[in-house]
């Protein structure tokens, strides 16, 4: 329980008049609106838990469940050590960075890397940005495959699940459509209830279907709101500043969800559905004779043109 919460407590029950003295009354309402923060990663991934979706979503969630947003911190699995060489030689190395060993490390020094990779740890103390360190490390040297497992368990128990982005991620600009509510789930269109026990409204997210929406992640380039501002991808930049400019009017979800038919199983050079859409290949050779002709025996000059036309919407590779 929230710390505000307690403060509220104190403040209404008539036994704790030390407590509401020391609490000032708009302090204490203040953080009581505000939810606890997690204190640990199952109570983090409880927080965002898609578990209760598959009962009635089971196609979506075995989509998503194949799909890299599904192990966002694992990744393929390279996300999770690069995030241990970001950490040991890079933000331990920087003089003012105010992290020496793990135990200094706050969330706001994970953030270079969660700001997409798990946005909802900004919903986290430090407490759980240190668990994460040392359980990645923790499964960096476990041999023992039953124990491996389960260290992998949870550190795929924080991803991009449904909440993320039908709820945390799903509105965009909130001075005009709202802050993302707590017992809503937001969709392209809908609006009204929801069978869901938790998530029981329907809103509109007038961003979801549109590039926008995958660009909050998918990156323009550095990412100067942070104190040290991080790179990793940039894809959304080359989408925004070369395919829309060049005429391309196809948007990340047209062409990863849909045209791909993949729906919720986003993904890049993996799929054969997504490498047949990606490139249009010419190649044409041919042998030229240039000194002396066929009969005195003399290898031809091999000419070959390849002709490679990308067709997907921003640069290949990212990043
Ligand atoms: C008990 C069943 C049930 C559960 C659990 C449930 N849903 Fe739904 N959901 C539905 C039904 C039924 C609809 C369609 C409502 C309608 O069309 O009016 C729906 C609609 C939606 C939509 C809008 C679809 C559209 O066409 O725009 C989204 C998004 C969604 N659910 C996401 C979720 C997520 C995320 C979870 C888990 C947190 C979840 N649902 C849990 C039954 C459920
Ligand atoms: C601006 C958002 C953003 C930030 C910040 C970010 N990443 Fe990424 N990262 C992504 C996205 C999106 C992808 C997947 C897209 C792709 O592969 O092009 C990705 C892919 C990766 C991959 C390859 C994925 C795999 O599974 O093999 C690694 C490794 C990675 N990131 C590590 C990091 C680390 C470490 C940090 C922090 C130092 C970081 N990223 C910061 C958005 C970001
Ligand atoms: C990476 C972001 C992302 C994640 C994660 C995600 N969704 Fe979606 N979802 C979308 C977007 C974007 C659309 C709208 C696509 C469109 O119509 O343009 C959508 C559409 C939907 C729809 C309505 C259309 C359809 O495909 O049936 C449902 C239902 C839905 N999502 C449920 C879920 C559930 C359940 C989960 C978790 C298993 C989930 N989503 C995870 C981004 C996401
Ligand atoms: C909350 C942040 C977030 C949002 C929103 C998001 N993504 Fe991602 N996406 C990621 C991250 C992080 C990864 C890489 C995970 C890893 O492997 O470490 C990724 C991976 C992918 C990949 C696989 C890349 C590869 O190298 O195989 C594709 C494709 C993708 N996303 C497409 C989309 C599309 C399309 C949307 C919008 C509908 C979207 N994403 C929305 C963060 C996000
Ligand atoms: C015109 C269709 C099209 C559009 C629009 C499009 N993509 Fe792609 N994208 C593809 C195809 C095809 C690939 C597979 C190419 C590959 O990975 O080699 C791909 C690859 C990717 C990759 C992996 C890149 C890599 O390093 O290989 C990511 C991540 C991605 N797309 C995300 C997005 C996001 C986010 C958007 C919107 C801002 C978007 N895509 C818009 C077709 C499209």
């Amino acid at each position: 329980m929230a710390k505000g919460f307690k403060g509220l407590r104190c403040l209404l029950a008539s036994a704790c008049i030390a407590g509401a003295f020391a609490v000032p009354v708009y302090a204490a309402i203040n953080e009581a609106n505000q939810p606890a923060k997690a204190k640990t990663i199952a109570e983090l991934a409880s927080m965002y838990d898609s578990s209760s979706c598959k009962e009635c979503h089971p196609d979506v969630y075995d989509q998503w469940q194949n799909s890299l947003h599904a192990k966002s911190i694992l990744g393929t699995p390279r996300t999770a050590p690069t995030i241990l060489t970001a950490i040991d030689k890079g933000v331990k190395n920087f003089p003012y960075s105010g992290v020496k060993e793990d135990k200094d490390l706050q969330v706001k020094h994970l953030m270079i890397c969660a700001k997409c990779h798990l946005p909802q740890l900004e919903d986290a103390t430090d407490d759980v940005a240190k668990e994460i360190v040392s359980t990645i490390r923790a499964w960096q040297k476990e041999e023992d495959t039953a124990k491996l497992k389960d260290l992998e368990g949870k550190i795929t128990s924080l991803n991009i699940g449904c909440t993320v982005c039908h709820n945390q991620k799903a509105i965009i600009h909130k001075w005009a459509d709202g802050f993302p509510q707590s017992d809503t789930i937001y969709s392209t269109s809908k609006t009204g209830a929801h069978d869901d026990a938790k998530f029981n409204k329907m809103g509109k997210a007038p961003a979801l279907k549109e590039s926008i929406f995958c660009g909050q992640c998918h990156g323009l380039g550095p990412n100067f709101e942070l104190e040290h501002p991080s790179q990793c991808a940039t894809l959304y930049g080359s989408y925004l500043y070369a395919y829309v400019p060049e005429g391309g009017h196809e948007t990340c979800q047209d062409c990863h969800m849909k045209k791909s038919g993949l729906g919720h199983d986003m993904q890049a050079y993996r799929s054969e559905k997504m490498r047949k859409m990606s490139m249009d290949v010419e190649v044409d050779g041919r042998a030229l004779y240039w000194r002396k002709n066929k009969a005195d025996g003399v290898l031809p000059l091999g000419v070959v043109n390849v002709e490679i036309m990308n067709k997907t919407g921003h640069v290949v590779p990212d990043g």
